[in-house]
């Protein structure tokens, strides 16, 4: 394997001569190192150099069985977290490929069509001190790969989060909550679960309680009261919120009408874009006077109850409809980005200005710029991530402060795995809070295991119930 250190002779004799002072250079920080492919590890992949504009002496193709890769062998002086960019041609059509760091888990990298080799980033890496691997494998193959540039990662900002909420006519209750979460904000994070028995699960496992407990009120819903549902979610909210805890709301919005209830699918699956034909995009351009939109509002509205219901608990709730709206399985993102922007504007002028709900923070709950409402109605930014491995994240929390311009907090609003603390730290993952989701994943050790809710919920970088007590000052 060839050592590519950078050479650094020629930097430092032009710093030199600059500024004639040695300490302004000695430290190499920022200095980017490129491997080229050819002089890497190769296993079943083959050197070619018939496509022009390559690198080096050559570049690596032939990925075409499973176990195909090139593997990189690189060095840190210490624990680094590095941007990583790959120099590859997709000369055959989009493609995907997976690099995995220390024979851990893979990551996903796009490379988009081209004709020519182009530099993509390809996230960040966490490198220990001396020799790492990073394996880039066969994924969908066809694709020809130049070389690899490692940049140490510049130090993060301090965040410039905004000081106020939107709502002009927000209450004590939420102002107290938002002015807590600015202040632990790049901090600390703050455990969260979803469901309350889940919560007190983890406090039997761990001897300590997670700070936030989000609930859903799905079973509110009224095409669900209709066939017998009963809804508990407001009344487990008070439960955590009367014991100091911070509470989040969801809501499975089952459709109003249009579910088709068969064998597969059956009514209590109607949020699923699968369960029903209720169309999102015609009612809103139907408008008011359409039938089905009259049934949008009567569903707005009985959820309206329950959120006063919390407001006049004193509950200041972190609040999040329309979640995943992105995906496009719910039926309120299955029309794409444009009802779902124009539904979250309609619940946000319901609830606010008609109902007078000044206890909400708002919590959007997509990535992609396209399907964001606007900074006017929203007040934090969250994604649902489910990965195993309890990693950082922090390629979805770096697209969310690129979304939010650094200006609004971010939330691991749902994960399946809970993220380690020290990776959250190396990465500079700064999320405010995680959530677990509950039945089948916080339970689960393929997902979590006990051992390693101990590890997170012991951790000084993690806040719990007992240590967020009195926030609301
Ligand atoms: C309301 O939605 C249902 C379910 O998709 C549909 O069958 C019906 O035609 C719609 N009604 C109106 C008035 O648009």
């Amino acid at each position: 394997m060839v050592n590519l250190r950078p050479n650094l002779g020629g930097l430092l004799a032009l710093a030199l001569f600059s500024t004639g002072t040695l300490a302004r250079v000695c430290k190499p920080r920022d200095v980017p190192i490129t491997y080229e492919a050819e002089d890497a590890l190769l296993t079943g992949t083959t050197i070619d150099t018939a496509q022009a504009g390559f690198t080096g002496t050559g570049y690596v193709t032939g990925f075409d069985e499973s176990t195909d890769k090139v593997t990189f062998t690189v060095s840190s002086p210490s624990q680094k977290l590095y941007d990583l960019s790959i120099r590859a041609a997709a000369i055959y059509g989009d493609k995907r490929t997976h690099v995995i760091l220390n024979n851990g888990a893979a990551s996903e990298v796009y490379f988009a069509a081209s004709t020519s080799f182009q530099s993509v980033p390809a996230g960040q890496v966490l490198l220990h001190a001396g020799e790492n691997t990073i394996d880039i494998v066969n994924n969908w193959g066809w694709y020809l790969i130049d070389s690899i540039t490692l940049t140490p990662s510049a130090p993060r900002p301090p965040p410039q989060i905004n000081a106020n909420l939107n709502n002009p006519a927000a209450n004590s209750d939420a102002k107290a909550l938002y002015a807590y979460l600015r202040s632990i904000y790049g901090k600390k994070i703050l455990s969260g679960q979803q469901e309350l028995s889940w919560a007190n699960w983890i406090a039997q496992q761990t001897g300590k309680t997670p700070a936030l407990v989000a609930v859903d009120l799905m079973d509110y819903s009224p095409s669900r009261v209709e066939r017998g549902t009963v809804g508990t979610a407001v009344e487990e909210a008070i439960t955590h919120h009367n014991r100091g805890g911070i509470v989040s709301v969801l809501w499975h919005w089952n459709a109003p009408v249009g579910l088709y209830d068969t064998e597969e699918n059956k009514w209590w699956s109607g949020f699923y874009t699968r369960a029903t034909d209720f169309d999102i995009a015609a009612t809103l351009a139907a408008g008011p006077g359409n039938a089905n939109y009259t049934l949008i509002i009567r569903d707005i509205d009985a959820i309206a109850v329950q959120l006063k219901r919390l407001q006049s608990a004193g509950v200041p709730v972190l609040w999040r409809p329309l979640h995943e709206a992105e995906g496009g399985w719910f039926w309120w993102g299955a029309k794409g980005p444009e009802p779902a922007k124009e539904l979250w504007n309609l619940l946000y002028e319901r609830l606010t200005v008609h109902h007078g709900l000044n206890n909400l923070i708002w919590v959007w709950n997509s990535v992609l710029p396209e399907w964001y409402p606007g900074d006017e109605t929203v007040d934090i930014l969250s994604v649902d991530v489910y990965a195993q491995g309890n990693g950082p994240m922090s390629t979805q929390f770096n697209e969310l402060i690129e979304l939010g311009k650094d200006k609004k907090m971010i939330a691991a609003a749902e994960v399946g795995a809970a993220p380690l603390p020290d990776l959250l730290q190396a990465y500079q993952a700064n999320w405010l809070w995680f959530a677990v989701w509950g039945d089948s994943f916080i339970n689960n050790v393929e997902w979590n295991s006990v051992e390693t809710l101990n590890t997170i919920y012991n951790h000084e970088y993690v806040l719990t119930l007992d240590e967020i007590q009195g926030w609301r000052g």
